[in-house]
């Protein structure tokens, strides 16, 4: 694009954003266009297809490009445009923002990317220096799935709970606001969204004892507009709106003890037309309802669709995917609006497919359920009750006296990685995944009837000791390790509910997707490839290794003429960190580099050569521990450091793997965890949760899990290559 295309089309956005007048006294500030988005142009976005202005593409959040200059015809031609290295080592979750040749991401620690769309340059980054410390109210790593776009102005939120206003042209500071308690683990992880001049945003941290809310904010003061609690306080502090007063009454105890839950840590959706904003909010604060809840309720708004009105932020109706939620299945999960033609009948329909296994389709006009069809298995429910609409829930959902395996786990039959629409092929693209949870309760609330408190830190009421011994005593009776979780990439057609076709993956945790009117579908895996399947058949036309394991979304859009398919490469997030069997990841083979990658057509870059790790388990210490201490280091591993660390001491390879720690930093092990010396570089000082002694207990423990590995050694973990 040459400087007067760039102009005109800087004048032509201004007149769209501003107003021409205004523009036309001082032409000469804008030689071209810096994200001059607003509502009018998002709710028209298909007649600029070349722009991606918002989360979703377009407020329906549908995930489907109209560009088709790319096709299931040439894919098989895509070569890499350029790629720009973010310097970092954990999960990359952002959806870029194009606007007009010009790109917005995030990645670790909230960092801000401006790039030039077309070559990768670095325009400028923005660092919100967020504490390190923060780092250990984060469940699912160091995250932030991207930024909002508006007049102008970048707008993200960071791990520590502010929300900032970039200068989209500078990456200059225009404000910034504090939206959380800072004296609570409340964290944020997700893209702000914007309509009507107002910042959407959420927050996470329902693992760790929070009430949960979302907020608006003027766009261009940083001011609160409202905020929408998601569950009710204590009572004695009376409600804020009759909607909590109402659903007050489906809780039980003291659950404002806890916080309670109900997160919106992820989705959103807006249908102009409607005037109505679509949020998920997430699962209840302890998982066990048991503890949060004695004497049962539903627990309202946890596991919620939740549909508002985005003026006032009063509620217009809610449905409740999993009422009294046990088992962290939030349904803060993607939601795409499409217009559906059921039984002969145009229908405004929303779509989730929560971590609860079952594909809902809602009338979004009145909440009404029109369908809902598992998409995975699913044994904490038998079905929906299409009536009623309330799942089914079988005799073993219930963990209260024994331990269960119930599917899904808590990481879900679907995460956070956006599902994609395509209204040619009527089909749902979904990451789907196989995962298998034990849940046991709490033994000292079974014991004492008291919620085990560990204030500030990962405690959703489960026992670890009976986990530990349910995991070990499965892996007794198959003679070796539990078999990997599984992971596929799913076509669900939401009209004849099932799915048309399905692709396993090697990696149960594997990227988000988009879908082109190339009749294209694109995605990355955990196993570290980037690829384009046939939308209709789900035939691979073209894949791509990256060496790096891929969770985010891809995109596409154009610039002077020509299409770019861009995602960013990163492993992380919480299967990641704690879920997987590094045996089938990137991340378990290779230096888990983070990168934007962008391709097009006769693209002739190279791809970056990513360095191999050292698969060879180092030669331990002795130990130096009785088997009582062994034990007491095994439980408090699982309780305290498998949140990051991978559950016995194997990680996804994302934070350190604990069984290759080198011999310096055996000696100073207790310094790392007691003492938090290396707490900068993102863990945390744990001497508020473990003693000196646990920590002794822990290291005798990780020593042990490296001498089994070692002899004989897992494949794909020692030295074969
Ligand atoms: C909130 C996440 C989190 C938790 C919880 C956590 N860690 Fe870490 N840990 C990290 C990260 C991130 C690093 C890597 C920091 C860096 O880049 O140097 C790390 C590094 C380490 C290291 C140094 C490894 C190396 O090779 O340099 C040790 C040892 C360690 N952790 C032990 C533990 C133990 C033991 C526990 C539990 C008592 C624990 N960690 C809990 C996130 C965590």
């Amino acid at each position: 694009m040459n400087t007067s295309t760039r102009m005109l089309l800087a004048l032509a956005a201004f007149c769209v954003a501003c107003g021409a007048p205004s523009f036309a006294k001082s032409p000469a500030k804008v030689s071209r266009t810096y994200a001059l988005v607003d509502g009018a142009r998002i709710a028209a976005a298909d007649s600029e297809p070349q722009n991606w202005m918002a989360h979703g593409r377009t407020y329906g959040e549908q995930r489907f490009s109209p560009l088709k200059q790319v096709n299931a015809g040439n894919v098989e031609k895509l070569g890499l445009a350029w790629s720009y290295a973010t310097g970092t080592l954990r999960g990359l979750q952002a959806t870029p923002i194009v606007v007009d040749g010009m790109m917005f991401t995030t990645g670790v620690w909230s960092v801000v990317y401006a790039l030039d769309a077309k070559t990768g340059q670095e325009i400028w980054k923005y660092d919100p220096e967020v504490p390190r410390e923060w780092g250990r109210y984060a469940c699912c790593d160091a995250v932030n799935r991207g930024v909002a776009v508006w007049k102008g102005s970048v707008y993200f939120a960071t791990l520590d709970g502010r929300l900032v206003c970039l200068d989209a042209r500078t990456g200059g500071r225009r404000w910034e606001v504090n939206t959380i308690d800072r004296s609570k683990p409340y964290t944020i992880t997700g893209a702000p969204r914007i309509v009507k001049d107002k910042v959407l945003i959420g927050n996470g941290g329902a693992e760790y004892g929070v009430r949960g809310y979302f907020s608006a904010y003027d766009a261009s003061t940083g001011k609160l507009v409202w905020r929408f609690y998601t569950v009710p306080g204590n009572p004695k502090d009376g409600f804020e709106n009759p909607e909590l007063e109402a659903a007050a009454k489906t809780w039980n105890g003291e659950w404002w003890v806890g916080g309670g839950g109900g997160t919106v840590w992820d989705s959103m959706a807006y249908d102009p037309d409607l005037d109505t904003l679509y949020v998920g909010t997430g699962n209840g604060s302890p998982w066990a309802r048991d503890i949060r809840s004695p004497g049962g309720g539903d627990n309202l708004f946890l596991s919620s669709i939740l549909a508002m009105n985005p003026d006032t932020g009063r509620l217009k109706w809610h449905y409740q995917v999993t009422p009294a939620d046990n088992w962290d299945y939030t349904a803060t999960q993607h939601i795409i609006l499409a217009d559906l033609v059921i039984e002969g009948k145009t229908r405004k329909v929303l779509m989730q497919a929560p971590k609860n296994g079952f594909f809902y389709v809602l009338d979004r006009e009145t909440g009404q359920l029109i369908s809902a069809d598992k998409f995975a298995p699913v044994t904490w429910a038998s079905r929906v009750d299409l009536t009623t609409g309330r799942p089914v829930e079988t005799p073993e959902a219930t963990y209260s006296r024994e331990t269960r395996l119930i599917v899904p786990a808590p990481v879900g039959a679907h995460n956070w990685q956006p599902m994609a629409y395509n209204p040619g092929t009527g089909l749902v693209y979904i990451p789907a995944m196989q995962p298998m949870g034990i849940y046991a309760l709490s033994k000292e609330f079974q014991e004492t009837g008291k919620y085990p408190r560990r204030d500030m830190f990962w405690n959703p009421g489960i026992d670890w000791d009976a986990f530990i011994d349910t995991a070990l005593g499965l892996m007794e009776q198959l003679g070796g390790p539990l078999p990997p979780d599984r992971g596929y990439l799913k076509a669900w057609d939401p009209l004849q509910k099932k799915t048309v076709w399905e692709i396993e993956h090697p990696a149960f945790w594997n990227g988000g997707l988009l879908t082109t009117a190339g009749d294209l579908l694109f995605q990355g895996t955990g196993d570290g490839r980037f690829v384009a399947y046939a939308a209709d058949t789900g035939k691979i036309l073209w894949a791509v290794p990256t060496s790096i394991g891929i969770i985010a979304p891809p995109i596409t859009y154009e610039v002077d003429g020509e299409q770019y398919v861009a995602v960013m490469a990163g492993y992380g997030g919480s299967g990641g960190l704690s879920g997987g069997d590094p045996r089938t990841m990137a991340s378990g083979k290779y230096v888990n580099e983070g990168y934007v990658f962008a391709f097009k057509l006769g693209g002739k870059a190279p791809m970056p050569r990513v360095a191999e790790k050292n698969h060879l388990i180092p030669e331990q210490p002795a130990i130096d521990a009785t088997a009582a201490q062994l034990e007491n280091g095994k439980y408090r591993y699982m309780g305290t450091c498998m949140v990051c660390h991978g559950a016995l001491a194997m990680s996804g390879g994302v934070v350190p793997d604990l069984r290759m720690l080198p011999p310096e930093k055996h000696a100073i092990f207790n310094e790392i965890v007691y003492d938090g010396i290396i707490h900068g570089a993102g863990m945390p000082k744990l001497s508020d949760l473990v003693s000196e002694q646990d920590v002794h207990d822990i290291h005798a423990y990780v020593i042990s899990r490296a001498n089994e590995d070692r002899n004989p050694p897992v494949p794909g973990v020692d030295s074969e290559k």
